[in-house]
């Protein structure tokens, strides 16, 4: 599975602990940037990292901001995404196994690392159930 993730500066030391751990589990993981603690942008690394699902270059995506809640709200703009902020292991198996979520949001000023990492292996270790009426749910989504 190819990974990509994506922070802004409030996200950023999060990221690189996410990207060692994941890395230290064998997973491929393309870093978009941002590349210091420097103020920048979400709404860039958001982007950036959706063209990266949308192309098929990565099957799932991580983003951190300060609060998730910035990346979560940007990311969800774009067709295709369904980005999930999480901060608890129930609800990123929730949204993999009953939303197909391919993006999961997380704030670095909200939760430590540990409960970080443990959520992230939550998310990508979880498939999508392939349930009829998840799969009518999510169709409707284009209608809306
Ligand atoms: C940056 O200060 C902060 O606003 C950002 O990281 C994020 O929390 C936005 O939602």
């Amino acid at each position: 599975m190819k990974l990509v993730i994506g922070s802004d500066h409030g996200g950023y030391e999060l990221k690189l602990e996410l990207i060692e751990h994941l890395k230290e589990r064998g997973f491929e993981i393309n870093d978009i940037g941002c590349n210091s603690t420097a103020s920048c942008d979400y709404p860039i690394y958001a982007k950036a990292l959706t063209e990266e699902i949308n192309s098929g270059r990565a099957d799932l995506g991580i983003l951190v901001c300060g609060t998730g809640i910035g990346m979560s709200m940007a990311a969800n703009k774009v067709d295709g995404i369904r980005a999930a902020l999480c901060h608890d292991v129930f609800s990123a198996e929730a949204t993999r196994s009953h939303n197909n979520a391919n993006v999961l949001c997380m704030g670095a000023r909200v939760i430590g690392a540990g409960l970080a990492c443990l959520i992230a292996d939550t998310f990508v270790d979880t498939p999508f159930s392939n349930d009829e009426r998840h799969i009518r749910r999510l169709s409707m989504f284009s209608k809306i």
